[in-house]
């Protein structure tokens, strides 16, 4: 009895001084362990009479029982105590400044890509692409443009060595126009409203021109369509994009071979502090007129290349660039520089990707 006493006595002693997890996990092994002290007691018990057992079985009972818990009570305080460890040790504040490591921004080209998107959209016009390796035809031919025009002096188009398979000279598209062609084959019948924007290629570098830029087009197919059509679609586009009610437009007669009658479309521009700023009437005083856009009624010619009627079809159609107009809009003045890929400029000219200032009052807001 006594020894059950003493053992039981000097097991909760050690584990009370124990004061590790392994130093723990080492006495339950010494003792409940298949060859541990209290197991060969437990063991003992078998071998014993009825009445023997029912002597010395409750103290040994009550010794297992007694190690067991001070053994898993022991145990849980030392976790408890590494875990308040690590808390102590691993504390977060989370008041210290967030290093966020270098930041994308959204390029110039595509956040005006996306706000003429969403200027069109409010207008009701869907996007269309086109293919940026074209063929002859879809790039000349079917736009009306004659064997002699200079666009297609091999000079100031880039040319592919072979022609495709039937037989026609492959390009670098020029301009975004023979989207028009491709949306008013593509076997979706008219009315037709879209605009195409895109990449084009031509053979010319200086600070105004670079061999790659970007254009969006614009196709209207419809019946009774005219150019009053065209200037107020052109007008309202105009004073979403610039943010500006006071858009003055001056149209004036030119020459595409694709539209009849051509117009060219300039804005009035206001000398404020010695800069060009888009709005007011470009025959003031301190104001100027600018290009931006090239456009008109679509040719006959074009439309009845394309399978349509023209006498039941009509159109109009236009073209600008987008690298032009987010120069105007956001003050750049090197169009080298937008293809640079200088991550200063980028910095200072992109927008950022979570906080994109856009034109969400939309057209007419
Ligand atoms: N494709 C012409 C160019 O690249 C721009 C243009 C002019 C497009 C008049 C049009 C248009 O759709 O009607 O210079």
């Amino acid at each position: 009895m006594s020894e059950i006493a003493d053992l039981k006595a000097a097991l909760i002693a050690d584990i009370a001084a124990a004061d590790t997890l392994d130093s723990v996990e080492a006495l339950r092994v010494g003792a409940l362990g298949k060859n541990g002290v209290v197991t060969g007691l437990l063991k003992t018990l078998g071998g014993m009479s009825p009445d023997e057992r029912l002597e010395k079985g409750p103290p040994i009972q009550d010794l297992r029982e007694a190690v067991t818990v001070a053994i898993a009570d022991k145990k849980a305080a030392l976790e408890q105590a590494a875990l308040d460890a690590r808390l102590a040790s691993e504390r977060i504040d989370m008041t210290l400044p967030v290093d966020l490591g270098p930041q994308g921004s959204v390029h110039p080209v595509s956040q005006v890509m996306d706000e003429l998107t969403e200027i069109f959209a409010d207008l009701g016009f869907s996007v269309a692409t086109g293919p940026e390796i074209e063929d002859d035809w879809h790039n000349f031919t079917a736009l009306n443009i004659p064997e002699t025009h200079p666009a297609r002096a091999m000079h100031d188009t880039f040319y592919f060595p072979d022609l495709n398979d039937a037989g026609q000279k492959m390009l670098l598209r020029t301009h975004t126009s023979p989207v028009q062609i491709r949306t008013m084959m593509n076997g979706t019948p008219p009315p037709i409203r879209i605009i195409a924007p895109g990449r084009v290629y031509r053979s010319d570098s200086d600070a105004t021109h670079t061999p790659m830029f970007h254009q969006i087009e614009g196709l209207v197919i419809d019946k009774g369509i005219t150019l009053g059509h065209l200037k107020w679609t052109l007008e309202t586009f105009l004073k979403a994009f610039f943010e500006r009610e006071d858009i003055v437009l001056r149209l004036r007669p030119s020459y595409f071979p694709f539209t009849e009658p051509s117009v060219e479309v300039d804005v009035g521009y206001t000398l404020t502090n010695g800069q060009r700023v888009i709005g007011g009437d470009g025959d003031a005083a301190n104001g100027g007129w600018l290009e931006v856009l090239g456009s008109g009624m679509v040719n006959r010619k074009v439309i009845e290349a394309c399978g349509l009627d023209p006498d039941e079809w009509q159109g109009f159609a236009f073209g600008t660039g987008v690298d032009r107009l987010a120069m105007l809009k956001y003050g750049m003045n090197d169009l080298r520089a937008f293809f640079d890929g200088d991550q200063r400029w980028l910095k200072h000219y992109g927008f950022s990707a979570l906080d994109v200032p856009t034109l969400s009052g939309g057209v007419g807001a």
